[in-house]
């Protein structure tokens, strides 16, 4: 973090006191660091409605005896392979997998690859976090 400033927020007071419970139950010891979170929050939501470079994880859960299913999430992560940074493949049980994509590269691009792997047959479920590169967001 560089030099620090402060600054004064009028808001009414109902907020403030909803926004003090929330922080408490998240675990925040002061109003100070909740707030900075947001505003990161809002700099990285920005940031994905660019069409800068992001990066970002997706994560995959499917029956790996669904016929096909393997070799099309296979193919589809061989051709967006210049985004996908690492592959960790966890067997969740005797049938489930779960697979999480360590991924960088532009916005439409790893959406592009998000929503080719969600609209795979058989997956259960596929989520895609949105992170920073961590250039613009301090
Ligand atoms: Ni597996």
């Amino acid at each position: 973090m560089g030099s620090l400033i402060r600054f004064g927020v009028s808001l009414p007071i109902e907020l403030l006191k909803n926004f003090d419970i929330l922080i408490k139950k998240m675990g925040y010891n002061n109003r100070s660091e909740a707030i900075r979170d947001l505003i990161r929050k809002s700099l990285i939501e920005e940031e994905w409605k660019s069409k800068k470079e992001v990066a970002g994880a997706i994560l995959l859960v499917y029956n790996h005896h669904t016929r096909e299913l393997v070799n099309k999430l296979l193919d589809i992560q061989h051709d967006f392979g210049k985004l996908i940074i690492s592959v960790q493949h966890v067997h969740l049980d005797h049938d489930n997998c779960m697979e999480v994509l360590a991924v960088k590269g532009k916005t439409h691009e790893i959406k592009e690859l998000y929503y080719k792997l969600k609209s795979v047959r058989g997956v259960k479920q596929c989520e895609l976090v949105k992170a920073t590169t961590g250039k613009k967001v301090k």
